[in-house]
């Protein structure tokens, strides 16, 4: 489902350069649930953006669900995300102005999905994760793992073919954690959707059926 092939980043400031990844070769199985984890700095958000198409390598390919992704342009690549990928972020990132609801629906407001179906299928799914009582709620009015379980079935709510989550429970306890990566497992078993997690969390890798390591833009 996901390949990179011989993948190098470098990012450049002024003068300043920094290999952010070096020759890195990975593949990621369809269905699969997989965790890298490493410590800050070594390339874990770098290389779930480059999945993402949201950034380009310096060398190398990536190949994600049979695109290459270096041969579609800006546009195709936004659409493929869209249809293909969810994202889950260690502080949520969901608009304050929004409820619930209306955080979780919208991927498919990009999807042309009308809104009377954007709130039915938001709702479905916000049930479904427990989240029933607080379908109104703004997310500053949510504990950190509600707020994290609605950033999920946002990822989730256009039936992606992968979720990528960079640090998902970084910014919760560990009980609210462990939750949070249940239902991300649930997802992965029930649903076939592969999910690729970026972690430091040792915790939270143990859900995943592979732990991969990465140290200074190197698996290893
Ligand atoms: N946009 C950028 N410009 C320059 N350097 C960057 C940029 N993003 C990340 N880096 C550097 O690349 C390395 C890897 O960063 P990152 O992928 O964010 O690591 P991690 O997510 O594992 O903490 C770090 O040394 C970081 O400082
Ligand atoms: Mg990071």
């Amino acid at each position: 489902m996901i390949h990179l092939e011989n993948i190098s980043v470098e990012y450049r400031l002024k003068s300043e350069r920094v290999q952010a990844l070096r020759n890195l070769n990975l593949h990621v199985r369809e269905g699969s649930f997989e965790a890298i984890m490493g410590p800050s700095g070594s390339g874990k958000t770098t290389l779930i953006q480059l999945i993402a198409g949201l950034l380009t390598p310096t060398a190398g390919e990536v190949i994600v669900s049979g695109e290459n992704l270096s041969r579609l342009g800006d546009e195709k690549i936004s659409s493929f995300r869209n249809r293909t990928i969810g994202f889950v972020f260690q502080f949520f990132n969901l608009p304050n102005y929004y409820t619930a609801v209306d955080n979780a629906a919208l991927p498919l407001v990009f999807a042309g999905v009308d809104e009377r179906t954007r709130r039915l299928r938001a709702r479905t799914l916000l049930a479904e994760f427990g989240l029933q009582d607080r379908l109104d709620h703004k997310p500053d009015q949510l504990s950190g793992g509600e707020a994290q379980r609605v950033a999920i079935a946002r990822a989730l709510i256009n039936n992606p073919k992968i979720i990528l989550a960079d640090e998902p429970t970084g910014n919760l306890d560990r009980d609210t954690g462990g939750h949070v990566m249940e239902l991300l497992q649930k997802i992965n078993r029930e649903r076939g959707v592969t999910v690729l997690m970026v972690t430091h969390d040792e915790k939270a890798a143990g859900f995943a059926q592979r732990i991969i390591r990465i140290e200074k833009g190197e698996l290893v």
